[in-house]
């Protein structure tokens, strides 16, 4: 029997390079210099946050792994007989292995992720190993508009699997007006099953994002790398070194890239001047407390039905369904 047939084609709306030439030349001439952290994940970068779920300090990944384990039961209930399983960010598609375990009827599975190399080996390697799922990969930046293809057959609900606490890199502005764009596309029965990072001690969140053996500054760094090849930059990694900062007032963690000297750098024939010490601002981690994000996803459009959390309450699951 062929196992991977039934690996659906790639379904490609992945942006042009224009969009992120365009991201890193404006970012660039801010005056807080700041490139989107969506574009961190090429090949390398979605390889080394692989490497990141999987550092002693990085809790998240762990977290919500135990929380889907010990609820998963519930949450396959809720999702219901039939679905559609549509992934924001799929990546290696880990998390879902643990819910596609346990959903036996599901019509399609769809992972959405910019990176298209990853997404397709990640596709396949789904689709070898749950043989009687369908999966229609699309690549696509799911940030800005994306269409779901066609099923393959008829769909009783769709369901938004968006794990890893990613709705932190927004802002909550931000958050709020991409979860009720979410909402808008989807009908009214439709849910959303989503990973949401809870505020806690400062040190674990400090430890989590500044780990010990580098991959996160390593992971940042790739930015300037893939700007380096992509864009025609001239980057010295040796010349950046990596922060992660807690924001007591926004509630977040901020990555930066933190210019060691005074230095010129080009991108694309333009060229950007560092003062020693000057900042990238690379990525934001929000954290929310339950009660936050209840009013966050509320004004998108959804209602929290359930939440399930880790016994430190360091992380939560949440399904959530869509206002009447
Ligand atoms: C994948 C966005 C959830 O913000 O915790 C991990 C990415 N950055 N370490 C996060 C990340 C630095 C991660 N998200």
């Amino acid at each position: 029997m062929d196992t991977t047939s039934k690996t659906l084609p790639l379904v490609d709306q992945a942006p042009a390079t224009e969009s992120f030439r365009e991201a890193v030349l404006d970012g660039l001439r801010k005056p807080q210099k700041k490139i989107p952290s969506k574009f961190m994940y090429d090949e390398r970068g979605s390889k080394l946050f692989d490497q990141i779920c999987e550092l002693e300090e990085y809790y998240p990944t762990r977290t919500e792994i135990g929380i889907m384990q010990d609820h998963v039961d519930a949450m396959v209930e809720a999702i219901g007989p039939r679905a559609r399983l549509v992934e924001l960010g799929s990546g290696s598609s880990l998390k879902t292995r643990i819910l596609l375990d346990h959903l036996d009827d599901l019509v399609v599975y769809v992972p959405i992720d910019i990176s298209r190399a990853h997404l397709v080996q990640a596709a396949e390697k789904i689709a070898t190993d749950y043989p009687d799922t369908p999966v229609q990969p699309l690549c696509a930046d799911y940030t800005s508009s994306f269409d779901l293809p066609e099923p393959p057959g008829p769909v009783a609900r769709t369901v938004v699997y968006y794990p890893g606490s990613t709705v932190g890199n927004f802002r909550p502005e931000q958050a709020r007006a991409f979860l009720g764009r979410i909402a808008d596309g989807l009908d009214r029965d439709a849910g959303l099953l989503i990973g949401v990072d809870l505020k806690k001690d400062v040190d674990v969140l400090r430890a989590a994002y500044n780990d010990a053996d580098g991959v996160t500054a390593a992971f940042n760094l790739n930015l300037l790398r893939r700007i380096n090849r992509e864009l025609d930059g001239n980057f010295d990694l040796d010349c950046f070194e990596h922060q992660g900062v807690w924001n007591e007032e926004e509630g977040c963690m901020e990555s930066f890239l933190r210019s060691t000297t005074e230095q010129r750098v080009t991108v694309d024939g333009t060229l950007f001047s560092f003062d020693e010490g000057e900042t990238i601002h690379m990525e934001y981690s929000y954290k929310y407390t339950l009660d936050e994000f209840a009013g966050l996803v509320g004004e998108a459009g959804f209602s929290v039905e359930q939440v399930w959390t880790d016994e430190r309450d360091h992380f939560s699951v949440q399904y959530c369904t869509i206002d009447a």
